[in-house]
């Protein structure tokens, strides 16, 4: 006999529960997880402030995944401190997809559509199958990277692009489909085929990669490197969420900087030299491709704090993605013609371009007490009498305290450093 008003009860409460769509989890998690199904947990704490700004983001996260097998959760790691041991929790908030066996973190862009596109991806098989027409019209009109197996479902050049794509999985979309398919949307001579869709259409083609013959071992690595070099657009939007994983393609990354207000809007100067730059990378796509990413920054903060100084804008600027040197143009930017850049790439290519900056101790240090400063600086400017209370009087009390401890001696230079990185923290 099924009791049909417990149940009522049940699906009632169910449904108060799904209408605030995040679930509240607590360390009884390990123990759920292990039912089965698919996760995708927030680990926050209370008092930071990244996961408050992430919580109007995460509510809608959760109403769009509502429709899916995907279910949306939170942990209180002030609460729960064994949760954050278990899934190892090196920062706030750390956003993971977890299985009952496998738990991957999310390391991109905190962005509402960005984050469901992983919660899908995972949630798939690695290579999902295209098998009509209309949805790979469908994929193409979204907008959005994906890549592409046409053939049959064999042989080495499948293996390697399975292989590679249960590694990426997080980072792209792949999907497979046969010749009928694909030559309705592309133009295909040999198969199998493996291509990128962007905003046109690349082909994978080993023999680029330095190899003189096709070798299923030598297959992996290099469409593995290929695959990594393309799974960003021709000319993203570059943030501090996503800056990490775009130096992850090992190239120089170009950088435009320029200064969008509330509404995204950008002063029409500086859209055009936007336009100027993103121009040679289209156009030029063959030359500098393999070397450089272009992108462009709309928050000059992110820019000042890897150059080290406040830069005029619009600027250029470019980072060596492997010693994290970086290297701007002599002239003045708006002055800079296209030749001028393409000589500017040219002489960081030859390496006859000065580099700043690096990764080095010293210079990690300024970055930490430059990337202070000025945000002390915008306080100051947004609200002096605030910034006053809250930073002059403690630090006039510590100074007191401090001179009258150790006399003359002036603040230690530990004590500098820590105060950066909890700042940056
Ligand atoms: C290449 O792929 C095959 C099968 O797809 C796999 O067994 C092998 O370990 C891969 N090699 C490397 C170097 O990743
Ligand atoms: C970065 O700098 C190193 C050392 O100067 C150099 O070998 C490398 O080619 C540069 N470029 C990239 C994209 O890492
Ligand atoms: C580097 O490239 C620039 C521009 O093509 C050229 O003028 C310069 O002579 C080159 N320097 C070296 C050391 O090759």
């Amino acid at each position: 006999m099924v009791n049909y008003k417990l149940l009522f009860i049940i699906s009632a409460l169910f449904a108060t529960i799904n209408a605030s769509r995040v679930l509240d989890l607590s360390d009884r998690f390990s123990e759920i997880r292990k039912d089965g199904g698919y996760w995708l947990v927030t680990f926050y704490a209370p008092w930071c402030g990244h996961c408050k700004r992430l919580e109007p983001i995460w509510l809608n996260v959760a109403q769009t995944l509502s429709k899916t097998n995907i279910r949306v959760g939170k942990i209180d790691c002030t609460r729960f401190p064994s949760m954050a041991t278990e899934f190892n929790i090196a920062g706030y908030p750390t956003i993971k997809f977890i299985k009952p066996d496998d738990e991957v973190s999310y390391h991109g862009d905190k962005t509402k559509d960005d984050i469901i596109n992983f919660a899908i991806r995972m949630a798939g098989p690695p290579v999902q199958e295209v098998t009509r027409t209309e949805s790979l019209s469908g994929l193409k009109n979204m907008n959005q990277l994906f890549f592409m197996y046409v053939g049959d479902q064999e042989g080495p050049l499948w293996d390697a692009f399975y292989e590679v794509s249960s590694k990426m999985q997080q980072h792209a979309f792949f999907y497979a489909t046969n010749k009928e398919i694909a030559k309705a949307h592309v133009d295909i001579q040999d198969l199998p085929a493996v291509f990128v869709h962007k905003e046109n259409v690349h082909f994978f083609n080993p023999l680029e990669h330095g190899n003189s013959v096709l070798e299923a071992e030598h297959l992996n690595g290099s469409m593995y490197k290929w695959i990594n070099e393309e799974r960003f657009e021709t000319f993203p939007k570059v943030t501090r969420g996503n800056i990490n994983e775009l130096m992850q393609t090992r190239k120089y990354l170009v950088l435009v900087i320029v200064e969008e207000n509330v509404l995204q809007q950008i002063p029409s100067e500086m859209l055009e030299f936007r336009d100027m730059v993103e121009g040679i990378i289209r156009k030029k796509r063959d030359k500098y491709h393999r070397t450089f990413q272009f992108g462009w920054i709309g928050t000059p903060e992110l820019a000042n704090s890897i150059a080290m100084q406040v830069l005029p804008l619009p600027h250029l600027l470019v980072l060596n993605s492997t010693t994290n040197h970086h290297h701007i143009p002599e002239d003045d930017p708006t002055e800079l013609t296209v030749d001028a850049i393409d000589m500017f790439l040219e002489r960081i290519c030859n390496q006859s371009m000065p580099a700043y900056g690096g990764n080095g101790l010293f210079v990690r240090l300024y970055r930490g007490y430059f990337e202070a400063s000025t945000s002390l600086g915008e306080m100051w400017k947004g609200n002096p009498v605030l910034t006053t209370v809250l930073f002059g009087l403690p630090l006039g009390f510590l100074s007191l305290i401090m001179y009258s401890i150790c006399c003359a001696d002036i603040l230690d230079a530990e004590d500098d450093e820590e105060d950066i990185h909890e700042k940056k923290d």
